[in-house]
């Protein structure tokens, strides 16, 4: 055990701060991309020194759906070796029963977060978690290029189709035979269920579930977009975006190797820095539509503070919550890994718009980002999503029309829901 600040006294093995607390050892899991833990260390660094707890971190695997599977297993074993746990916007419903409710707790300071967020991690009336940061996915794209080889930025996905092709062609043929169009997340897993939701919306498709349960994904338009999909593989995408996952899209991009890209609001920051290749010559557009009467659509992401039912040291935990949710926290984060806040407030912070653009300029879109169907199908959520990901990662991969496959999915979700979510 490690003590830090107001220390005063150590009783039977605990330590007694000034204030007559006790510290305590907390634990934090925390999955990461980019800077995100990097941030997170410091933020802890100092909630040690004000309080006088120690926080460890936990570290997972970038996939959210690899966290989902481990969290599982410790929360089905009522573990109490995890105080807080990092979760994604989409768990709530399926986890609810394992975390402490917030409501009472959060009560005075609620308001100042963005209602929808809040709404995200609300089962039954029960708080689950507190919202950290949201997230919207942009279509990212070296403007350099585009005007060295006379294009538009593209607003459908047609035209970015045509217009990584022709790019990727040129720039081959220059002797840049690292090039390509376009790099997104392909592999099988939760990221995948982003991008295709995306693809299939902005097509006029729907969505997976629709929002009063029934399904309506076996349909031409949904299977429009996933047969475009699956033609960018192996052509202006890499054979291996079938394995790519958010950093594996950045790398490519960031390292100057590809045209178009889709991500999260992280690689903003990142593919801005100073050590990046691309730093003066990248920009953001939202993700293209389907042409004629549709519109974009972007995934609503984010992830959520939530303190375990089984943790030992509740009222600190929720002291660590608040504090890495608090408005300096959320300042600094939006800055450093321009991640979209939870606090209403901080979009407005006069040196947030002045050291992250990204984040007011976003804002429109943060707040129109479409959810997945986690409210409407409950606790059979992951296999909805696992189900609907698998049909698209065969049709990238060659295996089954789209037609097909789309077919298959219904018939599975129609049996997956049973009489009723
Ligand atoms: C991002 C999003 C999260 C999503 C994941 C998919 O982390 O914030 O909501 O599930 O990407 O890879």
């Amino acid at each position: 055990m490690k003590y830090k600040g107001k220390l005063l006294a150590g009783i039977a093995g605990l330590a007694v701060l000034a204030t007559g607390a006790v510290a305590e050892d907390l634990t934090i899991v925390h999955g990461s991309v980019g800077r995100d833990q990097e941030v997170l260390r410091g933020q802890l660094d100092r909630f040690e020194e004000e309080t006088g707890h120690s926080v460890t971190i936990v570290s997972m695997p970038e996939s959210t759906s690899d966290q989902f599977g481990q969290y599982r297993l410790w929360l089905s074993a009522q573990s109490s070796d995890i105080d807080v746990y990092r979760m994604d916007v989409i768990w709530a419903p399926q986890m609810a029963q394992h975390f402490v409710d917030l409501t009472e707790p959060m009560a005075d300071i609620i308001d100042q977060f963005v209602p929808a967020a809040v709404e995200s991690q609300t089962v039954d009336g029960k708080l689950v978690a507190l919202p950290l940061f949201l997230g919207a996915p942009a279509l990212y794209y070296r403007s350099d290029l585009l005007e060295k080889h006379g294009e538009d930025v593209p607003e459908t996905w047609q035209e970015m189709t045509d217009t990584a092709q022709k790019i990727m062609d040129a720039e081959r043929a220059e002797g840049n035979s690292d090039m390509y169009g376009f790099v997104f997340q392909g592999a099988a897993y939760e990221g995948l269920t982003c991008n295709a939701q995306e693809w299939v919306s902005s097509y006029g498709g729907g969505r997976i579930v629709e929002l009063d349960g029934s399904i309506g994904i076996n349909n031409p338009k949904a299977a429009e977009a996933l047969n475009l999909a699956a033609s960018w593989v192996g052509g202006i995408a890499p054979e291996g975006v079938l394995n790519y996952k958010e950093e594996d899209a950045r790398g490519v991009f960031q390292s100057g190797n590809a045209v178009f890209m889709r991500n999260w609001n992280y690689a903003y920051a990142l593919a801005a820095g100073d050590d990046s290749p691309v730093k003066d010559t990248f920009a953001v557009t939202t993700l293209p539509d389907g042409g004629e009467g549709t519109s974009s659509a972007a995934t609503l992401g984010g992830w959520n503070l939530g303190v375990s039912e089984y943790s030992e040291h509740k009222d600190a935990a929720i002291e660590l919550v608040r504090y890495l949710t608090n408005y300096d926290n959320q300042k600094e984060r939006a800055i450093v890994t321009s991640r979209p806040p939870t606090l209403m407030a901080v979009y407005e912070d006069a040196d947030v718009a002045e050291q992250q653009e990204f984040i007011p300029l976003w804002k429109p879109v943060v707040d129109n980002a479409l959810p997945r169907p986690s409210a409407a199908t409950l606790r059979k959520y992951n296999e909805v999503s696992s189900t609907f990901w698998t049909a698209v990662h065969s049709t990238l991969s060659g295996d089954g029309s789209a037609e097909d496959n789309l077919a298959r999915l219904e018939a599975e979700l129609t049996r997956l829901r049973g009489p009723r979510w």
